[in-house]
């Protein structure tokens, strides 16, 4: 049965730090760029900054709530939560979910994590230098068209996540998140710096901040135009990715910080680090790819073959090019760990295994579900192997983000703000002012949003 031996991070700066940590991953820097290119820019941006505010943010409060109130793993939190509320112990749904979507995000995060991890060599030795549009885009297909080589990889990957969570991701993890975060920043700054100098910034920024709806959520053909949701749900579902939301990672987080904290304003400076990252990202990347005459829909590869083209031509670009792949390395590595941690702090509980067959026997099974993403850029890229339109890799990606996440999160807000009762919140929070405010957020604005853009999505409304 489940036992609470949950131990508490000593700081709050800690716990702000591990949770940055698995906010600014991949998703800031690698998929916030690449699916704003796909959905056309500025009107996209917009509905995600306020998808962030409007309902990232009052969730991201009610999730860390739950897990400090809980203090176990997510599917024992729940189910604990929902006794001493006198509530159904079918929300304990909400924590099998999360254990779902965490195997499905970490089984593609680990392979995209292994790009980062490939361009290290690279970058070090000197293949980046001089490199341009046609050279860049032939050094990521040789990279993504050998099966071996990204098996590789995310073997690699694979394994420096389990040694950390086999340890216990309280061992000095935040440490590493406290050099990491403005190491990052700063490496992004520069970029942004360089991507000033290459003459297509004004186009970069006009492109991620001129807000066109037209161009986003209408397809038109001939004289008619028709409303699409898609970008919409998109949006929604980066949301919950990118603050890592919905799916017990920030919960679990939660249930390791101290009693005294404030989840508010630990939440705004997280919400607010992991959006200026993915803008920073966003500045430097747009430029660079009008000033290289590339496409901004090209897809996942859109950072990983504009980047190494600005690093191969700048000066110092050996040095900054091997730093910040190394950088993008670390910050995925402090994002998969949370996407662990709540399946082994489960079975930790429920079954009393040590952390080190727990961690085994998770990342064993996103390693092999990770195949399939391997696969989805070479053997596997042909339409016979897609879904929906969408390769293995693709459907994992929307499957997690756009559906269990903002799911998760709506389980999350409903639980909170319709099944408990408001004096737990208000004591769980123990805010000073503003309740009100996050009260009316994450009883009907948050629930109200997701479903109604569930909706669309599947042609509701
Ligand atoms: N937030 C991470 C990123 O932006 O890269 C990804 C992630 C981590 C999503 C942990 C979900 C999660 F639970």
């Amino acid at each position: 049965m489940a036992t609470t031996t949950t131990p508490k991070l000593t700081s709050r700066i800690a716990f702000i730090l591990l949770a940055t940590g698995s906010a600014v991953g991949l998703g800031n820097i690698w998929k916030f760029p690449y699916i704003t290119g796909e959905y056309g820019g500025g009107a996209f941006v917009l509905v995600y900054l306020a998808c962030i505010a409007l309902i990232g943010v009052p969730v991201m409060m009610a999730e860390i709530m739950l897990g400090r109130e809980g203090r176990q793993s997510p599917i024992h939190t729940m189910r604990h939560l929902a006794k001493s509320q006198g509530a159904t112990n079918r929300w304990q749904i909400v924590g099998w979910m999360g254990v779902i979507a965490g195997f499905l995000i970490l089984s593609f995060y680990s392979v995209i994590a292994g790009w980062a991890f490939a361009y290290i060599p690279e970058a070090v030795s000197g293949n980046l230098n001089g490199l341009d549009k046609t050279t860049s885009g032939a050094l990521f297909s040789e990279l993504t068209t050998s099966p071996w080589t990204l098996l590789f990889w995310h073997s690699l990957f694979m394994l420096l996540t389990a040694t950390v969570v086999a340890r216990g991701v309280r061992n000095g993890l935040e440490k590493l998140v406290r050099i990491l975060m403005p190491a990052l920043a700063g490496l992004l700054i520069l970029l942004v710096g360089y991507a000033m100098a290459s003459g297509k910034f004004m186009q970069g920024l006009d492109y991620l901040f001129n807000v066109n709806f037209q161009a986003v959520f209408y397809t038109c053909q001939a004289e008619t135009c028709n409303f699409t949701p898609e970008p919409l749900l998109a949006a929604l579902g980066h949301a919950f990715f990118t603050l890592s939301l919905g799916m017990g990672a920030i919960m679990i987080y939660g249930a390791y910080m101290p009693q005294q904290t404030s989840i508010a304003s630990a939440t705004l400076i997280i919400a607010l680090a992991d959006t200026v990252i993915a803008l920073l990202a966003g500045m430097a990347i747009f430029p660079l790819v009008f000033a290289n005459d590339l496409t901004p829909g090209a897809g996942p590869g859109l950072v990983f073959v504009t980047l190494p083209i600005a690093f191969g031509n700048m000066p110092g670009g050996q040095f900054f090019g091997s730093l910040f792949f190394i950088l993008l390395l670390i910050a995925a590595w402090s994002s998969a760990i949370s996407l662990v941690e709540p399946a082994v702090a489960w079975l930790t509980e429920r079954w009393q295994w040590c952390r080190l067959r727990a961690t085994l026997l998770v990342t064993g099974l996103a390693w092999v579900l990770g195949i399939g993403s391997v696969l989805s850029f070479n053997q596997w890229s042909g339409a016979e192997y897609q879904w929906f339109g969408k390769t293995f890799f693709d459907l994992k990606d929307y499957l997690a983000s756009n559906i269990l996440l903002p799911l998760g999160g709506l389980l999350i807000a409903l639980f909170t703000a319709w099944s408990a009762q408001r004096r737990f919140s208000e004591q769980g929070l123990a805010l000073t002012r503003g309740f009100a405010l996050w009260w009316f957020l994450i009883r009907y604005l948050a629930p109200l949003g997701i479903a109604l853009i569930f909706l669309h999505a599947i042609g509701l409304v």
